[in-house]
């Protein structure tokens, strides 16, 4: 697609505009400013205008590493939410593909594609989910048969899935978990007898969050992350 309509399709700015901005040397492509209006926009390609990285039309995958006091919802009266994070055009429809608690820190998936979301979060598809945990207390290595008996839960019927514990120091664990249930890290330990302190998601299915992310950065999934869900 030329340079100017994909500008005007990612903008929803009017073609004469666009242009204006390629001429006013407003508009990169991977990394350098190119002023070709008709050049033609490839696969892969990253493409900025004023400094703004604009996806290419299309649904639209991302990930971001959620910081610590900001919620997973579109909108929140008190707490600033994951899309407030987020500075990009025509981004209707975007929500977090699954929620993590205002205190959980890592790997949150933001997509604008229902189907794509539904995959990530619906029992059914057991989309695994890996976390690495801190607690206020040691963790006593009969808690990894526990966890992978599966653990009864305050005020639920069905005990967890089995899961996987490894511990990886005292205080800290890694766990893969194969369902998506309420609080349901903290509340697994809480049947143990221990308390979480700190929790943050690594990984989603087979995406691990990208180390170079700081917290509140967020990055566009490759074509091949997003095939995988
Ligand atoms: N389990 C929890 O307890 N909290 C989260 O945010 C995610 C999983």
């Amino acid at each position: 697609m030329r340079l100017d309509k994909y500008l005007s399709q990612a903008t929803g700015l009017p073609r004469s505009l666009t242009k204006r901005q390629i001429k006013c040397k407003n508009v990169e492509v991977n990394g350098e400013v190119n002023q070709d209006q008709g050049y033609q926009v490839k696969a892969g390609d990253e493409v900025q205008m004023e400094g703004r990285i604009l996806p290419p039309p299309g649904p639209k995958y991302l990930m971001l590493n959620k910081p610590q006091g900001t919620v997973c919802a579109t909108e929140d009266a008190e707490h600033p939410t994951v899309i407030d994070l987020l500075d990009l055009p025509n981004i209707k429809g975007l929500h977090p593909a699954g929620r993590l608690d205002i205190d959980t820190t890592g790997l949150v998936l933001l997509t604008d594609d229902g189907q794509w979301s539904h995959r990530v979060t619906s029992p059914k598809q057991l989309c695994d989910k890996t976390y690495l945990v801190t607690t206020a207390d040691p963790i006593p290595e009969t808690v990894i048969a526990q966890f992978a008996e599966g653990l009864e839960l305050r005020n639920e019927d069905k005990p967890t899935l089995p899961s996987e514990l490894e511990i990886l120091d005292s205080h800290t664990a890694r766990v893969t978990l194969h369902e998506g249930r309420y609080h349901q890290v903290k509340r697994m330990f809480a049947a143990t007898g221990n308390k979480v302190t700190a929790l943050h998601r690594e990984k989603v299915g087979s995406i691990t969050l990208d180390p170079e992310l700081e917290p509140g950065e967020y990055r566009f999934l490759t074509t091949d992350e997003i095939k995988t869900i």
